[in-house]
């Protein structure tokens, strides 16, 4: 069952689904239709679904990778030291973000299970940015329609407080997208930037630096923001195209908090031309 929007046309929760039960072609056809729609769906009470069920599903909408699951535990189940390297490199997701935007081909969905949560914090929020697009002055749609900004894992681990060892900031190289791309399950015009955005090409730093600080601030406001407090056994899926994300923070070194994780592979993300006149 669908429940109303937790916000305007964007975050669904649905609720009474097993999705480790077959799909008939009618649900299945409803379900893409609320993702397209809603850019975030949580499904409640997935407790049947396995790490295999959840590619099963994701396998629906694209090519799947599997990934790390999100957790500050080890390989042994204990809690890591929130100074490890796992740990640093973990507090960057708390950051606005979209995944893997140093990719020429950034991930177009991510898939989130919980399996183990803290009693208070780790909420994930989530910011619509096909929303933010249409809410902007027409003034400074103009003048970003077009533009194109360079991503690196350097500029995120910046901007989290981090400095890292030249080996995990020379990882991915440093990747050219679009600022304004076309959102693949709508069409429509999507902002693509976040905490890898190191500037904006063509642009003085100065300038580049406030105008993405000023795209942060309206695309993070209001009801443009979904806070997804989780439940065990919530799967929640994004459309990586339609929103940005970050984790919010809970006490690491006492609670525990594990997810897995998945996603389903992306195109280049194209660029949206159009001026308003
Ligand atoms: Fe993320």
């Amino acid at each position: 069952m669908l429940l109303p929007p937790l916000q305007p046309d964007f975050a669904a929760e649905v609720t009474g689904t097993d999705l480790a039960q077959p799909l008939t072609p009618e649900n299945l056809a409803a379900l893409k239709e609320i993702t397209a729609r809603h850019g975030v769906i949580v499904f409640r009470d997935q407790k049947n679904l396995s790490y295999d069920g959840m590619r099963r599903f994701a396998r629906l909408f694209g090519q799947t990778s599997d990934c790390a699951s999100i957790t500050n535990l080890d390989a042994q189940g204990n809690i890591r030291d929130r100074d490890d390297r796992d740990s640093r490199h973990a507090r960057g997701d708390t950051v606005w973000h979209m995944d893997m935007l140093t990719l020429e081909a950034p991930h177009l969905m991510g898939f989130l299970k919980a399996k183990e949560l803290p009693a208070s914090g780790g909420e994930t929020e989530f910011a619509d940015v096909t929303q933010a697009w249409q809410r902007l002055p027409e003034t400074l749609r103009d003048k970003i329609t077009g533009l194109r900004a360079m991503h690196s894992l350097d500029a995120a681990r910046r901007r989290a407080g981090l400095t890292d060892p030249a080996d995990i900031a020379n990882q991915y190289k440093p990747t050219s997208h679009p600022l304004v791309t076309i959102e693949p399950f709508s069409n429509r015009p999507a902002l693509l930037f976040g905490a890898h955005t190191s500037h904006i090409e063509g642009m003085d730093t100065a300038e580049s630096g406030q105008l993405l600080e000023q795209l942060l601030a309206l695309a993070t406001t209001g009801a443009l923001v979904y806070k997804h407090r989780w439940r065990l056994n919530d799967l929640l899926v994004w459309n990586n195209r339609r929103v940005m994300h970050r984790v919010r923070p809970y006490d690491l070194v006492k609670e525990r908090r594990f997810l897995w994780r998945m996603v389903v592979e992306g195109e280049r993300p194209p660029a949206y031309l159009r001026k308003s006149a």
